[in-house]
């Protein structure tokens, strides 16, 4: 047997250590304790593992939501539009308040905004063209396109006059046409044009630019998608966006927000109805995300949301990648850091209205009002939706009032689904403890934590639910990330989150859910950091906190294994168990957040029968190293086979480290 490697000085400190300090039993649920060293195990510390795990493996707990780990997206950071949602041109309708914002006109004589007898009233400006003007869309910080896909571009047209001919380039990073076409017949009516282009170089910085000649034309809608989409839709989303999401195997997908749902003030809420049926009728709105941070110089004037991902493709995403709904609503308050703005208790049936025709268009007979809208958009199957989130990070008696007026509707017409209330945006302190105490008292369902802490607060965290009443609301550790001193996605902070998601595991009794935040991030466009993915035009990339998240949503297993790990007072070193029992495996979670490689001896009780299993291990050359786009893969697991001879074993943990050890146990 091997033990922690420790030069002769650090051996001596640390025998001293020993003699004197505790072992900390970390055990499943609330058994925290310590224990007097004895002399005599002090005696081999020199020759035994110093850590000892014992896991309970004939004694299946607490059954693990299979929905457990999941995300949460929210259109931050240019998550939706110039992130998932694959359209390429910003501001194709012209609707953001500076009309011509992301376009570059090349003849202002030329050109002019224009609102008479719009194509969609949803759409009500539009860009008049005269030969030979041509306007340039410079995309969402550039596009991206690639040598060998076709792109597919669209336009609403009328003629004005003469026998206008509009040509369609793309134009590459040197300024050179990298793939052009031709639309020629247009009639004096609106109606959708289309036309492909296949660039003929990759390129992440592409802008697009559409000149008429001959004639005067009107324009909107004007769009270029990749043909390639997920699952090749039109309208569709970003293909390797969903796939690094699926991926992750996620158990559930928490949508649209975040501090979106909100708004800033309530007009600039979210509007679950405005996000569904033809795209061309879905009304674009500022992302709040545009101003949050300007004074911080993360603003961005050109982030709006145009809705292109709404409600029904959110609902196809989570069918398509196997992850229940979460939706959340606004409350009838809009943000608390904002306006704080209220809706009168006496006027809130709208938004409580807006909460049942949700339910009623994501799982309502298709001959039902809101059911019928899904069948026309092409699902008349019903989505299966069980979860909803009232308000997303609220506080006070404002919250609990409105909170309840949704809980007693929507209890009583919809006892079908679970709710999710908001617990404030600390994970501790009055507001929290307020919060709690009401939400315990109205019997919630699903009370939704959030935590932005520094890794030391996920470290100190570890056993905070292990005391959690359990006879009240279930908790949804809603928002979470370990934010390290500089904000960079590092080891660090991922292996701070491993650490708090065994106690999350350790505990899934009381902890239903659970999802990192943000999720995304554009490498040229983002607002908030640190993010569990991040992507350019054409890349994508999961931090380590992603491998973190995939290491435990892809080993979940069905029921808590009682675990105990006896580790030096202080030593950051948690582990947790579970059973998956379609295969006969024991999964163990270890993370070693110490400094040292360090030995332990693994003890499964109650098994009669080991084979050789599989070890996954996370680690990285230091505390700071991270993925980048050029290299995104600097930090992720390796897998390797795992000798397990007996149902006693050690295993040495190499420093700062998540290992994940499955092995087949009868
Ligand atoms: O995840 C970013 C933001 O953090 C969310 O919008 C909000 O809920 C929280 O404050």
């Amino acid at each position: 047997m091997t033990h922690m490697t420790l030069n002769p000085g650090e051996k001596i400190a640390s025998v001293a250590k020993l003699w004197t300090s505790a072992l900390l039993v970390q055990s499943c649920r609330s058994t925290v304790f310590a224990f007097t060293l004895i002399a005599s195990t002090l005696a081999s510390t020199a020759a035994e593992p110093q850590i000892q795990i014992t896991i309970q493996a004939d004694q299946p707990g607490a059954k693990i939501n299979p929905a457990m780990w999941g995300v949460f997206f929210e259109d931050i950071n240019f998550g939706a539009d110039g992130g998932l949602y694959a359209e390429l041109v910003k501001n194709r309708s012209f609707e953001f308040p500076e009309a011509l914002m992301g376009w570059k006109v090349s003849d202002q004589t030329k050109a002019s905004i224009q609102s008479e007898k719009p194509f969609s009233e949803a759409q009500p400006h539009f860009i008049r063209l005269s030969s030979a003007a041509g306007i340039v869309n410079e995309g969402f910080r550039g596009m991206g396109v690639r040598n060998d896909e076709t792109y597919n571009f669209s336009t609403q047209a009328r003629v004005v006059e003469g026998k206008p001919v509009l040509r369609i380039d793309l134009i590459g990073a040197g300024g050179q046409s990298i793939g052009s076409a031709e639309i020629k017949r247009f009639g004096s009516d609106w109606k959708q044009h289309t036309a492909k282009l296949r660039p003929s170089m990759t390129e992440p910085k592409a802008q697009l630019q559409v000149t008429v000649e001959g004639g005067t034309l009107d324009l909107d809608m004007i769009s270029l998608f990749p043909k390639k989409t997920w699952k090749n839709r039109p309208n569709g989303l970003r293909a390797d966006m969903v796939q690094i999401l699926a991926d992750l195997k996620p158990g559930f997908l928490r949508f649209p927000g975040g501090c979106i749902v909100e708004g800033r003030v309530l007009t600039n809420r979210y509007e679950w109805k405005n996000t569904i049926g033809d795209v061309e009728d879905r009304k674009l709105i500022m992302n709040r995300w545009n101003v949050e941070f300007a004074n911080r110089g993360r603003g961005a004037k050109d982030y709006y949301q145009s809705f292109g991902l709404g409600f029904f493709e959110y609902f196809q995403l989570c069918e398509d990648i196997g992850a229940q709904p979460l939706p959340i609503l606004n409350c009838g308050m809009a943000c608390q850091y904002n306006s704080g703005e209220l809706v009168p208790l006496d006027q809130l049936d709208p938004y409580i209205q807006d909460a049942l025709d949700l339910i009623e268009f994501a799982n309502g007979s298709p001959k039902s009002k809101w059911g019928s809208v899904r069948a026309a958009m092409g699902h008349p199957k019903p989505f299966n939706m069980k979860l909803l989130g009232v308000g997303n990070e609220q506080w006070g008696q404002q919250y609990v009032d409105r909170y309840a007026l949704f809980a007693k509707v929507l209890k009583a017409k919809h006892p079908e689904i679970e709710l999710v209330a908001a617990a404030g945006p600390d994970p501790s302190g009055e507001r929290f403890d307020f919060l709690w105490a009401k939400l315990r008292e109205l019997n919630a369902d699903i009370v939704d934590e959030h935590f932005y802490r520094p890794p030391d607060w996920f470290f100190s965290n570890v056993n905070r639910y292990d005391k959690y009443d359990r006879s009240g609301p279930k908790v949804f550790a809603g928002e979470y990330a370990s934010h390290v001193r500089s904000r960079a996605n590092n080891l660090e902070a991922a292996i701070s989150e491993a650490a708090v998601m065994t106690g999350f595991e350790r505990n899934a009794d009381i902890v239903r859910m659970a999802a990192y935040a943000p999720l995304f991030a554009h490498i040229d466009a983002w607002q908030w950091n640190p993010d569990l993915i991040w992507v350019d035009n054409l890349r994508v990339m999961g931090t380590p906190s992603y491998y973190v998240q995939q290491l435990f949503s892809r080993n979940r297993g069905d029921a808590v294994l009682p675990i105990e790990t006896q580790a030096p007072t202080g030593a950051r070193f948690y582990a947790s168990a579970v059973r998956d029992s379609k295969v006969n495996e024991v999964i163990v979670k270890v993370v070693n957040a110490t400094t040292n490689s360090v030995d332990a001896s693994i003890n499964l009780g109650g098994v009669r029968k080991v084979s050789a299993g599989k070890l996954t291990l996370l680690t990285g050359e230091n505390l700071n190293a991270q993925n980048t786009l050029d290299n995104p893969k600097q930090v992720s697991p390796v897998t390797q086979k795992l000798e397990v001879r007996s149902a006693t074993f050690s295993h040495s943990f190499p420093a700062n480290s998540v290992s994940v050890l499955r092995i087949p146990a009868k």
